[in-house]
């Protein structure tokens, strides 16, 4: 039992939020609305933790004395100047939303990586950062399904390890076998968090698998990289559980190869990846036929007429107006707004540009769009005819308010 002690007192941890409570001192729920206008907040970071050799974890508290409202597995998106130049980056939040005092990311050092290194030499406790509000729709959903697969590599873990102290926050009865590939013993994130967790909790199993040994340490665990028959022996009951799957593009890639090997049903399926260089294409992405004053549910049919070129075959082009940059491009229907923009010699903020961090979020003020996105934006954003111009194709002249 946790106890928080003062000069004359010894209050337990529930009596102490009660008291917290009763003397208004409970953070309200920083829920996405509280973001602001732009969907922004400042973080204040309050500790930072080294996980490995090169990894650790940076808490924050929000700036305000307000605590985070999250789903397990959604990312957060830093906005970082460093040198003079700008950056975004998004991390996934690696604390559970059951400690929604605190916000967490875990993140590795890559070698000659500006925000990784900056993080890891810079920030320290009080150190102030900029975030876009939580997004991502990697998530549990819905009540706790009775069995999860989680299969996760190297920095990987993280959103999976946000959704297990969730259900371990909670008390939850889901049946969850963690499967982990780390390159050596002493590269394992969270092992001995994740090895406590399954001491006490039956239900969870937690299973690392590594390459090679440490010089330290020979690992006498499963070795080399996950397989089709490592697999089956680990899952015998792989049909039954929701799989939830986030490493390395090539790692996500030999996943899907090894589970469509056993014929597993993928709408069970669910990945997530920050190396946007080979994002996998949804099966069906989210479509949202964007029009100044119209929004048509996804997968409704649109209402565009072909233009005289389109009907005589000739490539269509349309005229993009960037209002507050003063700069007006032609953009041709294929092509993304974000694109033109680069080829007109602007630089709007963008980070994945494939429509999951939100960085490219615009208000178009005339016109529409295609906007084929991976969860980087709300619908009530789309209802304020705020588009992702990283992920939209024109349908007519536009007029965006860049
Ligand atoms: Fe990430 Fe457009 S750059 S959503």
């Amino acid at each position: 039992m946790v106890a928080g002690t003062g000069p004359h007192t010894t209050v337990i941890a529930g009596d102490l939020f009660a008291a917290q409570a009763g003397a208004g001192l409970t953070p309200p729920l920083w829920a996405p609305d509280c973001w602001g206008e732009e969907d922004q907040a400042v973080l204040v970071c309050r500790k930072v933790l080294e996980i490995t050799h090169d990894v650790k974890s940076f808490h924050f508290e929000a700036e305000g004395h307000r605590a985070f409202s999250f789903d397990p597995g959604q990312f957060i998106t830093l906005q970082l100047e460093i040198d003079g130049a700008a950056f975004s980056r998004c991390y996934t939040i690696s604390s559970p939303p059951t400690r929604p005092h605190l916000i967490s990311i875990t993140v590795k050092r890559v070698p000659g990586g500006p925000v990784s290194n900056w993080l890891h030499d810079h920030v320290g406790p009080g150190t102030r950062i900029t975030a876009q509000a939580p997004l991502g729709g990697f998530t549990l959903t819905g009540p706790p399904g009775p069995r999860y697969l989680f299969l996760s590599a190297g920095s990987g873990i993280t959103p999976v390890m946000s959704m297990t102290r969730t259900l371990y926050d909670l008390g939850s009865d889901a049946d969850v076998l963690f499967v982990h590939s780390a390159r050596t013993p002493a590269d394992i994130i969270f092992r001995r968090e994740l090895e406590a967790i399954a001491a006490v909790m039956p239900n969870i199993r937690v299973v690392h698998v590594c390459e090679d040994d440490y010089p330290s340490e020979r690992w006498m665990g499963l070795r080399g990289r996950l397989s089709t028959a490592m697999l089956q022996a680990l899952v015998p009951d792989l049909e039954e559980r929701e799989t939830y799957t986030c490493g390395p593009a090539g790692y996500m890639a030999s996943i899907r190869a090894m589970l469509g090997e056993v014929g597993y049903d993928m709408r069970r399926y669910h990945e997530e990846s920050f190396s946007f260089e080979s994002l996998p294409a949804l099966a069906v992405p989210p479509s949202v036929h964007c029009g100044r004053g119209t929004t048509l549910p996804d997968g409704a049919e649109g209402d565009h007429t072909p233009s005289p070129d389109e009907e005589a075959g000739a490539p269509t082009t349309y005229s993009v107006e960037f209002v507050r940059s003063g700069l007006t491009v032609t953009c041709a229907a294929d092509e993304n707004l974000l694109d033109a923009a680069y080829t007109a010699g602007l630089r709007p903020p963008a980070s994945c540009t494939q429509g999951m961090c939100g960085t490219c979020k615009t208000t178009m003020l005339s016109g529409e769009v295609d906007m084929q996105h991976n969860g980087g934006i709300r619908p009530r954003e789309v209802a304020q005819n705020k588009i992702l111009i990283c992920c939209s194709k024109p349908l007519s002249d536009v007029r965006i308010d860049a």
